[in-house]
């Protein structure tokens, strides 16, 4: 069963715009390495992608990136087990980032529901240039450069992750129907029963002319009982359904179970909003921002009862606490026997312990050349893989020879 898994590739990042936060360690890191022992795994430090916001403080982006590398090494991702890098070290990124861009309709990308938000939302940043509407276009290159199956990613991310997709799609629609395509479904046609040839572009047509989703299907299951290897069937659905041969794999989104974690202001946890707590956070500093929190509106004197369900503390109880815990909150809150100083006070203690021992091997990575020697053989990893994959693209889209 795991060396099944195993084949599977996994492809995540996460922008390095400052030390890694709770909402990362919850929303993404947990998953990661919940994973690094089951799949093959590629894990990056978005540089680049922090370089769409924050390019005016382009300065910052090195050392971000080497901290939260630092804490990834520290919260227990594990460099002999899965290929850690930095996105800027494989400049095929930026290349397929760039081939990409030659096919990638404008309303796709305006499309996105982030490109507008977040432009809303980061409104001291002028984020009306090239490159943020691009932002997930280069994620469709981070994932497709290493024939992603499955991508961890949060809830905000299924958007881009639904562009990666259509990108995959229109690839190989624009470059899977060659004639080399066409010459290898004449191939296995003539290699098949003749009867079941004539069908197959019988179903073709009812399929692409009428539009009968059933003829898809039919062609699929015709396919699958002509004892043809998988590549084979593969190609004669493809060819059915007139998509192109299947030049980059489809991945699949897996969504990551902790739903969004609030920031110190109530609203996504985000470095972009300035409301975050670090993985690494000094105790002192956890509780003084724990206590700076919004809290359900209703409850103005320590006597008002409260709804935890209308709270941002509540939410992070939901991550931290056991059992236990969640029921004091429920209750006492709703009976106003507890009072949110009590209430955040246990939050602290919980988010401060699952800390502690983070910090301490945190200490063994800070400014220790292994880092240096860990990121450079990702790349050098990572580089493998990039590197064939672009070449067999750049092939297809004929923008190298050989
Ligand atoms: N956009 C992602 C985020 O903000 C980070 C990211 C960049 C990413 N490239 C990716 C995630 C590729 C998954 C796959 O969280
Ligand atoms: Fe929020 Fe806790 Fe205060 Fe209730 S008691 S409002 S859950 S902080």
């Amino acid at each position: 069963m795991t060396s099944n898994l195993r084949n599977k590739i996994v492809v995540s990042g996460i922008r390095s715009t400052g030390k890694l936060h709770l909402g990362n360690y919850h929303g993404a890191l947990k998953q990661w390495l919940s994973m690094q022992d089951k799949y093959t795994c590629f894990f990056f430090a978005a540089d680049l992608h922090g370089l769409t916001t924050n390019y005016a403080t382009a300065g910052d982006i090195p050392v971000n990136t080497r901290t939260m590398v630092e804490d990834w090494l520290a919260a227990g991702l594990d460099h002999e087990n899965c290929c850690i890098f930095v996105q800027s070290d494989v400049p095929e990124h930026s290349e397929l980032h760039l081939l990409f861009s030659m096919f990638t309709p404008l309303s796709w990308l305006e499309r996105i529901p982030t490109y507008k938000d977040q432009q809303a939302k980061l409104s001291d940043k002028d984020l009306s240039t090239y490159g943020f509407l691009g932002y997930p276009l280069l994620q469709a290159a981070d994932v497709l450069l290493y024939n992603a199956d499955l991508v961890p990613v949060g809830e905000d991310q299924l958007a881009h992750l639904e562009l990666v997709r259509k990108i995959a799609r229109r690839f190989n629609f624009l470059y899977g129907n060659s004639p080399s395509f066409e010459a290898e479904i004449n191939t296995i046609m003539d290699s098949i029963d003749k009867k079941q040839a004539k069908k197959l572009r019988t179903l073709k047509r009812d399929y692409q002319q009428k539009g009968l989703s059933v003829a898809l299907e039919n062609a699929t299951r015709l396919t699958a009982n002509l004892g043809l290897e998988q590549g084979m069937q593969d190609s004669l659905c493809s060819y059915v359904a007139g998509t192109g041969k299947t030049i980059i794999n489809l991945p699949e989104p897996l969504l990551s179970v902790t739903p969004k974690l609030p920031g110190t202001d109530g609203q996504k946890m985000s470095k972009s909003y300035n409301n975050t707590i670090a993985l690494t956070e000094a105790e002192p500093d956890v509780r003084k921002k724990i206590k700076s929190m919004p809290t359900d509106p209703a409850r103005v004197k320590r006597t008002d009862p409260g709804e935890p369900s209308k709270c941002p503390v509540w939410e992070l109880h939901k991550v931290y606490a056991n059992s236990e815990i969640k029921d004091w909150v429920i209750n006492g809150c709703r009976t106003a026997k507890i009072g949110c100083i009590d209430c955040k006070s246990v939050l602290a203690d919980s988010i401060v312990k699952e800390q502690a021992p983070i910090i301490e091997r945190s200490k063994d990575y800070r400014d220790n050349p292994i880092v240096d020697k860990i990121l450079s053989k990702g790349a050098e990893r990572a580089r493998d893989t990039a590197t064939t994959t672009l070449r067999k693209l750049k092939l297809v889209m004929h923008s190298r020879d050989n």
